[in-house]
């Protein structure tokens, strides 16, 4: 019995209109050369990275890149297709493709597909340096464990004056480690999408208290006062209360930390109907204008050789601006070389 064909009702036509579907879908930029090395076809994608129509160009006038030049011109005559990365300028910008480029049926024809990987380069740069960091910050600690552990064994056991100083050392370093493992874990904590906050109707006041209060004996040992100006009524938002002290005390401990002795540090809580604004305000070394945005960054610290004696890995404030853009807030920052720093926190004000 012969059997009948099947009929196919559902499949679509792949003619021109089809075939211009199919490439305006694309996310990748997509161009076609002729025989004579000018582009005669073009995508939604490239139009758009291009801001124009390049129909009659040849692809040099677009990507300034010798890797792209070559490789169309080796598939234009040897007939070859190539996968390359090319770091092109597309008028100002430069930007990183993975190209594919491949003959194209006929003579002289080529088809490239621009993918562009800049974001993602980036993102990986990123992350290798904060290995590259990581890595030194655990470094430094553990070389100095290891010194001293290597004198006390070669024979400093034996010298309770010197061996004492060795062994407080070692616990130094470790508080080191330690600090620096918790920094890590919050940093990801505070990145992460997933990983919430609870909200709960808190009272402001009261978390800028208990903050002052958890360092409290970090700020005698200076002779600091930690001074509250606080509004009379009660200022009480959807927040998540762990956060924002995670927040105020790194603010806390650095104003503690780059303050004078003696000195003293105020917090300052205000309410608008449109925002509230928390300021911790210090009167100590100030911070030059060049470093106000840095100092945001991970690991980065203006004196690194006075802050890593003082345990400090630079995480901070990477973490409070983490944390603030969470909550929808943000951080300012006024300061300058001996005139102290006052860093304003800022939150919605929706209740
Ligand atoms: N109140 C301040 N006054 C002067 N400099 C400051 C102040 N706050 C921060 N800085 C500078 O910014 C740098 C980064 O601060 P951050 O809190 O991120 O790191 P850290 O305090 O060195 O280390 P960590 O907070 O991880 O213990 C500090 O090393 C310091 O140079
Ligand atoms: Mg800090």
């Amino acid at each position: 019995m012969k059997e009948k064909p099947k009929k196919r009702r559902g499949a679509p036509k792949i003619d021109a209109v089809g075939l211009r579907t199919i490439l305006d879908s694309m996310v990748e930029a997509v161009f076609v050369v002729d025989d004579e090395g000018r582009i005669v076809l073009t995508n939604r994608a490239l139009d758009e990275l291009l801001e124009r129509d390049v129909r009659g160009a040849r692809p040099k006038n677009l990507i300034r890149s010798g890797e792209l030049r070559l490789a169309v011109r080796r598939a234009r005559k040897q007939r070859v297709a190539t996968e390359v990365e090319v770091d092109g300028a597309i008028g100002e910008r430069v930007r990183t493709f993975r190209a594919q480029v491949s003959p194209m049926p006929g003579p002289g024809g080529v088809v490239v597909v621009l993918h562009d990987v800049t974001a993602l380069k980036a993102a990986d740069q990123v992350r290798r340096d904060f290995v590259a960091n990581a890595t030194h910050e655990l470094r430094t600690p553990l070389t100095a464990i290891r010194g001293y552990a290597e004198t006390l064994a070669d024979g400093a056991l034996a010298k309770p004056e010197v061996a004492e100083s060795f062994v407080a050392g070692i616990l130094r370093q470790t508080q080191r480690l330690q600090r620096l493992a918790e920094d890590l874990s919050l940093l990801s904590r505070a990145e992460s999408a997933e990983q919430g906050y609870e909200l709960s109707a808190t009272d402001l006041a009261v978390v800028c208290h208990d903050s002052a209060a958890s360092l409290e004996s970090q700020a005698k040992e200076k002779g600091l006062t930690i001074v509250l100006d606080m509004p009379s009524r009660p200022v009480v938002r959807q927040v998540s209360a762990r956060a924002l002290e995670e927040v105020l005390i790194n603010l806390l401990e650095n104003a503690i930390k780059h303050s004078r002795m003696g000195d003293e540090v105020r917090v300052t809580l205000r309410a608008t109907p449109k925002e509230i604004a928390i300021e911790v305000r210090d009167y100590g070394v100030g911070i030059s204008k060049k470093f106000h945005d840095r100092i945001f960054e991970r690991f980065f610290r203006v004196d690194p050789g006075r802050s890593r004696e003082e345990g400090g890995s630079g995480l901070g404030l990477a973490i409070v601006r983490h944390l603030l853009n969470r909550m929808g807030g943000a951080i300012a920052l006024k300061s300058a070389p001996g005139k102290g720093a006052r860093f304003k926190v800022t939150l919605p004000s929706a209740k």
